[in-house]
């Protein structure tokens, strides 16, 4: 596996990996790996004939207060992963790389990032999707995959690359992959090693809040009264306070006031200690 932090040297790398018509798929990262971004990688192999995984802690991304001193970083072992997994390059610019001096470009997508995290976390989208574009720019890749996980940063992307025509070769090139969780049903997060044992069991009950929920909404309960028993619950199991938790159109991110059986997903952002954890499940799929 190459590791590369040079621009240039990026170029020269891709266009000998796309020799001979071979395809390229990127898993865009910020590092610190665990088995859901290995799951990325794995399906990623599975779709290109060479995976290409970029590691970058993104600072426009990060609000004031939010932890982009403490976010782990640690590329040595992440490379080791990679390696492992027969990654062929690993991408690694430093912020200088990604932003050198005089760099004045955003990428703003509205509606679909002003909901939810984007209310929560004003400009953490434009953030998202500034460095994204930079990187499909970068690399060319024929296809990128992200968790779901941060299913709204995937409708972000997915319709940032639509909107600016980005040049991945078709549409349905930007791939969610399914959040993989914990045994006992967390969502894994390059984030919950912040989490203490005890808060790490207490952060479960999240998941389980929201499966109640949704089979709630399912089985024809009213969405409003489903999701102020799902804060309770939540609340109840430890966490301290509650972002949001939002049904929402599945593809538009509307707010979704009354279930008719399309497809929605039930968006939550909670509270633990320091840490904010999100998690997204599917209603009616
Ligand atoms: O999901 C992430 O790790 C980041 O938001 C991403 C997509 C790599 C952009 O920095």
């Amino acid at each position: 596996m190459q590791t590369i932090n040079q621009l240039v040297s990026l170029r020269e790398a891709v266009d000998a990996l796309k020799n001979g018509g071979k395809s390229v798929a990127l898993v865009p990262t910020m590092g610190a790996l665990h088995e859901g971004h290995l799951t990325l990688v794995r399906e990623a192999a599975r779709r290109a004939d060479h995976v290409i995984v970029s590691i970058f802690v993104n600072p426009r991304q990060f609000g004031p207060n939010e932890d982009l001193d403490a976010y782990p970083r640690r590329l040595a072992a992440d490379a080791a992963l990679l390696e492992a997994e027969g990654v062929a390059l690993l991408w690694a610019p430093t912020v200088d790389q990604m932003y050198p001096q005089g760099y004045a470009t955003n990428v703003s997508v509205s509606g679909v990032s002003e909901v939810a995290c984007g209310a929560a976390r004003p400009g953490h989208f434009d953030g998202v999707a500034t460095v994204v574009c930079k990187l499909f720019n970068q690399v060319r890749p024929d296809i990128a995959l992200f968790g779901e996980k941060d299913w709204q940063q995937l409708a972000v992307i997915r319709r940032m690359a639509r909107d600016l025509d980005l040049t991945l070769p078709h549409a349905d090139a930007i791939i969610g992959v399914e959040t993989v969780r914990e045994p006992s049903g967390l969502a894994m997060s390059s984030r919950n090693q912040y989490l203490t044992a005890a808060q790490r069991e207490q952060a479960a009950g999240l998941s389980a809040g929201m499966r109640r929920a949704i089979a709630a909404i399912e089985g024809g309960a009213d969405v409003a009264e489903s999701l102020a028993t799902l804060k309770a619950n939540v609340l109840a199991t430890g966490f301290d306070s509650i972002d949001y938790a939002d049904l929402r159109d599945a593809a538009t991110l509307e707010e979704v006031t009354v279930w008719n059986g399309r497809k929605a997903r039930l968006l939550v952002a909670a509270r633990i200690g320091g840490t904010r954890l999100i998690d997204n499940m599917g209603v009616g799929q």
